[in-house]
């Protein structure tokens, strides 16, 4: 069938033996296998790109995964399948001729029916990409399926402020070049994994952790005035009686204040100030030196008594968020405030006598992942034996001791009670704020109680400000 109407410029004809551009072109492509394979991974590719793109327009930017399929793989797979048609072309330039004419008497509509019906796989290869995108980014991929060893992280993060909040958006900085360092320390870690040498416990701080600027304040302003904080503190006395009292402070968060004079715990974050410090050991324990710029630009160096070289600044960390909010990722609680929390809630009876005390060295013993539950049960059993507690308490008391365990300790991993102190405490604070850090002059870094806080009740048992307040403790 020849067809002899002239057709517009770029359009072609089924059959035709003087087909338009396109048709040339699409001949060519199917001249020789190697052009063929290389259209067909361009184009899915550019589908797969241009299908992802949409869809993130609806999610921002926040996972790096899909960022490093839009912005890296997909355009270089693109731009390998193209070089691939000039390649097979090149290589089958004698048979050129010959496969073109033997293609002249297909039909091009079964061509465009392909080309169709491709283009909507193209787009389902799009969404699959992006969805295992965004499944690579999850809470589940990260703290399951690949990074089994770190469940008790996830664990800890699903009943954080942070339960929402991806593990890549804290641990991986931002863009490709984010992820690919993130990635390349996942294969290190990954082999530990297999060849089953990881270190025990995993260590903190975290080497590379992206900068704080690049992870938290992407949501929190470092600026922002936060001003004071009332906080109640319940506990027990590991005595007799069980005696409950409370802590009531008053924490001077902080921030810029309006005018712009920044004051209070966040100053040491406020993008005008710079406080750098030497860690005295590798998981950051210990500072003997520091060294804070002020927004007024005053310099002051406070060194640790008996310190006296100034440190190389290679040394040097400038203090960020996460060397106060070192665990807002993932709180370990000790045995202590597991018992305290739970006889505050009414789960652990407090009329037993010594509960407080007993119940804290119950969850001390070196319990096994698969023993915990029922040594805990039996030990909890013998505790509890002649005294007047019902079989109700006794089961709720089991139970809050052995999830608390669970929750916070795998031997195998070496997770034990303490193994990641919280650094937003006196813990924290101290190895710097003890008196003892001091400047040329003699004089201290700020250390009395009010610096930080204002004590309203301390080891009180029913304290007047609650009253006050309103609050009674139960
Ligand atoms: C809100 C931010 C945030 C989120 C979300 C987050 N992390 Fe973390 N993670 C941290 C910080 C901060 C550290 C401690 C870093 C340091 O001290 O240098 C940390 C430490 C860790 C460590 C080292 C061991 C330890 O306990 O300190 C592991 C493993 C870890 N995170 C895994 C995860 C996993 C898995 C997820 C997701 C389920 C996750 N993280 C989500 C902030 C976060
Ligand atoms: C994706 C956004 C996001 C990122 C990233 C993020 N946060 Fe948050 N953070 C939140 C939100 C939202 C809340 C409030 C949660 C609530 O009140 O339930 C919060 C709560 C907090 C709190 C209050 C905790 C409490 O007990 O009330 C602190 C402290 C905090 N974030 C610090 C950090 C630090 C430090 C980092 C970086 C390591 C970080 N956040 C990263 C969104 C984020
Ligand atoms: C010098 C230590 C320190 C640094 C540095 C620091 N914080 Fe805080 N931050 C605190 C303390 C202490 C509190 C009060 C927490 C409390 O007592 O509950 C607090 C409170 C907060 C709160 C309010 C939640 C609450 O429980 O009061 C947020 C949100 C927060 N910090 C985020 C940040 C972010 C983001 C950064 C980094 C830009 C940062 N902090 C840097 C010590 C610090
Ligand atoms: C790396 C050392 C270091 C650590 C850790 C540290 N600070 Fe500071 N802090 C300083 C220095 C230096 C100053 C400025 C000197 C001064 O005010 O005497 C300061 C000043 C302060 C001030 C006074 C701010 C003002 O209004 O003038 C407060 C409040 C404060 N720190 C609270 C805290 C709290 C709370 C923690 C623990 C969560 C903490 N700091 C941890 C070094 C540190
Ligand atoms: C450098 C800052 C800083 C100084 C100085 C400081 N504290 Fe604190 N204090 C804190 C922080 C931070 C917390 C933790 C608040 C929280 O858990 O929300 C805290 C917590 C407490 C608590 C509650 C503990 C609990 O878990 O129940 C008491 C009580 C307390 N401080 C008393 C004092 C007294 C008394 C002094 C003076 C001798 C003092 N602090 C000096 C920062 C400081």
């Amino acid at each position: 069938m020849a067809d002899t109407t002239p057709l517009p410029a770029g359009s072609s004809s089924p059959g035709s033996s003087h087909p338009g551009t396109l048709g040339r072109l699409h001949r060519l492509i199917r001249s020789n296998w190697i052009s063929t394979l290389g259209a067909a991974v361009a184009t899915v590719a550019a589908m797969g790109l241009v299908t992802t793109l949409a869809l993130e327009g609806r999610q921002g930017w926040d996972s790096p995964y899909l960022g490093l399929l839009t912005v890296v793989l997909l355009p270089l797979v693109t731009l390998g399948g193209l070089l691939l048609i000039p390649f097979g072309l090149l290589l089958y330039r004698r048979q050129l001729a010959a496969r073109i004419e033997a293609l002249s008497d297909r039909p091009m509509r079964t061509a465009r029916a392909v080309v169709m019906l491709t283009a909507v796989n193209f787009l389902a290869v799009g969404t699959a990409g992006y969805s295992g995108a965004e499944y690579l980014s999850s809470q589940q991929f990260c703290g399951k399926a690949c990074h089994k060893i770190m469940w008790p992280e996830a664990e800890a993060a699903r009943s954080s402020p942070h339960a929402n909040v991806q593990c890549v958006q804290c641990h991986v900085g931002e863009g490709a070049q984010g992820f690919i360092h993130a990635k390349l320390n996942g294969v290190a870690q990954l082999l530990g994994t297999f060849r089953n040498d990881y270190h025990r416990p995993i260590p903190t701080p975290v080497e590379d952790l992206p900068p704080t600027k690049a992870i938290c304040e992407r949501c929190h302003s470092p600026r922002r005035y936060l001003g004071t904080k009332l906080v109640v503190k319940t506990h027990f006395e590991p005595n007799e009686k069980n005696t409950g009292f409370v802590n009531v402070l008053l924490m001077r968060r902080g921030g810029e204040l309006p005018g712009g004079r920044v004051a209070g715990i966040h100053w040491h974050a406020h993008p005008s100030s710079t406080v750098e410090y030497l860690p005295g050991d590798v998981r950051r324990r210990t500072i003997p030196w520091v060294r804070a710029r002020f927004p007024d630009g005053r310099v002051e160096v406070y060194a640790a008594e008996g310190f006296q070289s100034e440190p190389d600044s290679a040394q040097l960390r400038r203090m960020d968020c996460t060397d106060c909010h070192n665990r807002v990722g993932h709180q370990f609680a000790t045995a202590e405030e597991v018992v305290d929390g739970a006889m505050a809630t009414g789960l652990i009876p407090r009329h037993v006598p010594f509960i407080r005390k007993k119940a804290a060295e119950v969850l001390q013993q070196p319990w096994t992942r698969e023993g915990a539950a029922a040594g805990i049960r039996a030990a909890v059993t013998k505790v509890l034996a002649g005294t007047a507690a019902t079989p109700d308490e006794l089961q709720r008391t089991a139970e809050a001791l052995s999830s608390g365990w669970l929750r916070n300790n795998d031997p195998d991993r070496k997770l034990e009670w303490g193994s990641y102190p919280t650094f937003t405490a006196h813990d924290g604070c101290f190895r710097c704020h003890d008196n003892k850090h001091k400047n040329a002059k003699g004089e201290p870094i700020a250390s009395k109680c009010s610096t930080c806080h204002v004590v309203l009740s301390e080891r009180q048992e029913n304290p007047a400000v609650l009253e006050t307040l309103g609050i009674r403790p139960k």
